[in-house]
């Protein structure tokens, strides 16, 4: 269901062509994340100054934030190359091996959705990313072993939506461990005016912001919500993408202006109508409203958390009075809030 949204966070087939025009190349052009950056400037001055490897980074956050991006920034300011893989798709220890085996001297490797690394091949990465060593097994039964090869120096960058989910062994062999935060409306505005100029296309500040409003704090969305309505200003209003413009567009796309989109709404009515409120645990909310557990957690309550529309309790979720006058449902019946306020 998620993968159909427009303002679903995760990236879709239909993004990618324009995407690559969209991404920032420098730190420069990256836009928010203001301490993210300071930090990574500092570490990376320093690790070409002293001619050194720049320490492995872990990048963690909701989906389309900017993790696979920062990534190749990172190399290009290096002045690297970047390797870029996933965890999924490295299947067997030997896979990774290879990979290792090829990589450039202080090159950067970038495994993406690192959370989903076999056990089997993480282990191969912990003395690859302490002692750029790669053990190897030869021969089988007693006669069998080991042999330790030399790696070049490299960076490895780690992105994941779940960090909770990365071993403690993975995650400590990290020297940088960062935090991707949701955008604020002023930063989602310069990314959508950015992108309106790349894609040129005439968009006033008013339209820029109302677009930036139901971006859900996200990049990734802004940019695809910035291509409908400019489809719709095309069509409709002269090519230009005013506030009235954009909230028209919205509308049509059925995403309110915080940018909640109909299965927003469902999830949060279906808590309201048939839990009370909650608390509900994941899993029944899960079924409810025929969604995977992973996607709730990873994509929808980011946001919902963030705008302090749902909380969740060691009893479950619950939804909260703002979020009720929000979609205009009654809050808390049922004695519900003399145990929870
Ligand atoms: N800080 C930023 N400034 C401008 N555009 C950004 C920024 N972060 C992300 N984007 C845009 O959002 C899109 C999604 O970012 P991406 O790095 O793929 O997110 P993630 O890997 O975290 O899911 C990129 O293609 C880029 O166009
Ligand atoms: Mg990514």
């Amino acid at each position: 269901m998620d993968e159909e949204r427009i303002i679903s966070s995760r990236s879709r087939t239909d993004d990618d062509w324009q995407d690559s025009s969209l991404r920032p190349r420098t730190l420069g052009e990256y836009i928010g994340q203001e301490k993210l950056k300071t930090n990574l400037r500092v570490f990376i001055d320093a690790a070409r100054q002293r001619g050194d490897s720049l320490d492995h980074v872990l990048l963690y956050g909701p989906p389309g934030l900017g993790k696979t991006t920062l990534a190749s920034i990172i190399a290009g300011e290096l002045g690297v190359n970047l390797r870029s893989t996933s965890g999924p798709a490295i299947e067997r220890p030997g896979d990774l091996a290879a990979i290792l085996t090829n990589l450039a001297p202080y090159d950067v490797l970038f495994i993406d959705e690192i959370h989903r690394l076999h056990r089997t091949v993480e282990e191969v990465l912990y003395p690859a990313m302490e002692d750029f060593a790669l053990d190897i097994i030869i021969g089988k039964g007693p006669s069998a072993r080991s042999l330790r090869l030399d790696l070049p120096p490299f960076t490895m960058i780690g992105a994941t939506t779940r960090a909770g989910a990365l071993s403690s062994p993975l995650r400590d062999r990290f020297g940088v461990v960062s935090r991707l935060e949701f955008y604020r409306d002023g930063e989602l505005q310069e990314i959508v005016r950015r992108a309106a100029g790349i894609l040129q296309v005439e968009i006033d500040e008013e339209g820029a912001l109302a677009i930036a409003k139901s971006s859900r704090g996200t990049p990734r969305v802004a940019n695809r919500l910035l291509k409908r309505v400019r489809d719709f200003a095309q069509i409709k209003a002269d090519n230009t993408i005013t506030g009235d413009v954009a909230r028209l567009a919205m509308d049509m796309l059925e995403v309110d202006a915080l940018g909640l989109d109909e299965v927003d709404r469902h999830l949060l009515r279906t808590m309201v109508e048939k839990f009370s409120g909650g608390p509900v645990g994941l899993d029944t909310l899960a079924a409810a409203i025929s969604e995977e557990t992973e996607t709730i957690e990873d994509v929808y309550e980011p946001y919902l958390m963030q705008i302090g529309f749902l909380q969740r309790t060691p009893r479950g979720r619950c939804v909260t009075r703002l979020a009720c006058e929000h979609l205009g449902l009654p809050f808390g019946d049922s004695g519900r809030q003399n145990t929870l306020w």
